[in-house]
């Protein structure tokens, strides 16, 4: 039987069959037809969805890191003994106005713990930086004085741009138990 013949017979069966069969079978198509509709639908906001994730991944994350270069102010700014705390969220950097040595310094020291890592909290009334985590204290030069923190806080580069303001660099560290705190790369003159 050619198709064409097979087409004339379902037409016919479809003129002929009863009322109620021809009601099921409409509804029938109808259930298959929003089905297909649906499921391209779906296949539609899939394909979406697919193409924003590969795009997000290709493209690079512009806001989600901060640079590690960054301007903090003018010397100026900072008076002595003094600890600004306005950077720590966005840097992860204390800038700190103290001494170290005899010699007035403003230097930037990064707020984590050098135990495990914990960020650290400025207690202004104790002038410590204290860790929350197992109770390290720091000077407000960084100095490690109480807990088990073995070491001092990291510095991190800092220098006058050329527009006056202290730039700091957060992907230099200097360690005082290195004697790394003695190149002038880690501090301005204060
Ligand atoms: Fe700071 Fe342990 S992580 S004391």
């Amino acid at each position: 039987m050619t198709p064409s013949q097979r087409t004339d017979k379902t037409a016919q069966a479809e003129r002929t069959s009863p009322p109620v069969d021809r009601k099921r079978r409409g509804l029938l198509r109808a259930m298959f037809d929003s089905a297909m509709g649906l499921g391209f639908s779906a296949l539609g906001v899939a394909s979406g969805l697919w193409a924003a994730a590969t795009a997000r991944f290709m493209m690079p994350n512009a806001t989600a890191e901060p640079p590690s270069r960054f301007k903090v102010g003018h010397p100026a700014e900072y008076p002595a003994n003094t600890v600004r705390t306005t950077f720590k969220e966005r840097y992860g950097i204390w800038v700190v106005h103290g001494s170290y040595r005899g010699q007035s310094q403003i230097f930037a020291l990064r707020t984590v713990c050098t135990h495990l890592g914990c960020i650290t909290l400025w207690q202004a009334s104790e002038r410590r930086f204290k860790c929350p985590c197992h109770g390290s204290g720091f000077s407000a030069e960084g100095i490690n004085l109480e807990g088990p923190a073995p070491r001092p806080l990291e510095r991190c580069a800092i220098r006058i741009a050329d527009d006056g303001q202290l730039e700091v660099d957060t992907s230099k560290t200097f360690r005082e138990e290195l004697g790394q705190w003695t190149d002038p790369a880690c501090y301005v003159p204060g």
